[in-house]
């Protein structure tokens, strides 16, 4: 298969998503309340800014205030726990959300630990992730892969007892996704393999897949032969790569090799416009529902 038929559009499901939240929006400005989120980011990496400049556009659309911190790449991390106190204690920010990655010498279980839990819109927190994993209602899921999960179930992907492979054990991505598809719910109950640089027989694996989800970071790295046909493959990467040819002597990949990989694919993420909109949308999805739990809506 060639055309994009087999295409997820993940621009198309998270504008659903958005226009399924401008009425809780409006429903909350209705009783005073303007919801808010907060940003923060330390110091210069060039695709943090961008992140984080979608993300305010985004909030800017959707009716929802935000602001953004910026300190210094040299900013110590008593600077940035400060900080995140007082947003903590501001009643005007009902998420916070820190960027990653952050400088070495800031650690970031420190930080995700900082954020006050009804705030973490980011789902970064101990309390969330432990909640998400113990499969406990209640708490903020991360954005990735609770757009990930979105993109599933809006694209009539089966989960239960699908065959998921996830390649990448990072804590954003590859370890929640993994804890959110194995529990025993709707939208979920998969069999998952967390797959990582340790894994023997990574092909093999790949190849059971009936999902198979690259997150791990390396430009390109799923081919066509570590794919089922008609299997349904989301790529979460964003990788620079030099590009002589290209504006800028870069460009982005993800971590599948589209080309190949479209063709054999039963359904498949472009990149971008795939998995990138969602974790935005979900983004917005938390700070609407922290703002309804603050103000007592929920
Ligand atoms: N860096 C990459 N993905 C994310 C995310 O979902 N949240 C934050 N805060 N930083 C990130």
């Amino acid at each position: 298969m060639t055309s994009s038929t087999n295409l997820i559009d993940g621009r198309a499901i998270a504008a659903q998503l958005l226009a399924e939240l401008a009425p809780r929006v409006a429903a909350l400005k209705a009783r005073g309340v303007e919801p808010g989120l907060a940003f923060v980011r330390v110091g210069e990496d060039p695709a943090s800014k961008v992140y984080v400049g979608r993300k305010e556009k985004a909030c800017a659309e959707l009716g929802i205030r935000s602001e953004t911190h910026v300190l210094p790449e040299m900013a110590l991390e008593v600077e940035l726990l400060a900080l995140l106190q007082r947003l903590n204690a501001d009643a005007r920010w009902h998420g916070i959300l820190v960027q990653f990655p952050l400088p070495r010498h800031i650690r970031p279980a420190a930080v995700s630990a900082a954020v006050a839990p009804h705030k973490d819109v980011d789902g970064f927190h101990p309390l969330n992730m432990g909640r998400l994993l113990l499969g406990e209602p209640g708490g903020f899921e991360p954005c990735t892969p609770a757009g990930i999960r979105e993109l599933l179930v809006r694209s009539n992907v089966p989960l239960d007892g699908a065959e998921v492979v996830i390649l990448g054990r990072g804590n954003i991505v590859g370890k929640p996704l993994a804890a959110m598809l194995c529990q025993k719910a709707p939208h979920a109950n998969a069999t998952v393999t967390l797959c990582h640089s340790a894994t023997r027989d990574l092909k093999g694996h790949c190849r059971r897949a009936d999902v198979l989800v690259a997150a791990m970071g390396v430009p390109e790295f799923v081919k066509a032969d570590m794919v089922k046909p008609g299997a349904v493959v989301i790529d979460v990467g964003v990788n620079r790569v030099p590009d002589p040819a290209a504006r800028g002597g870069s460009r982005l990949v993800g971590d599948v090799n589209f080309a190949a990989v479209q063709p054999i694919a039963g359904k498949i993420t472009p990149n971008p416009g795939g998995v990138g909109p969602m974790t935005i949308a979900m983004l917005l999805r938390n700070t609407v529902r922290a703002a309804e739990l603050a103000a007592g809506l929920q």
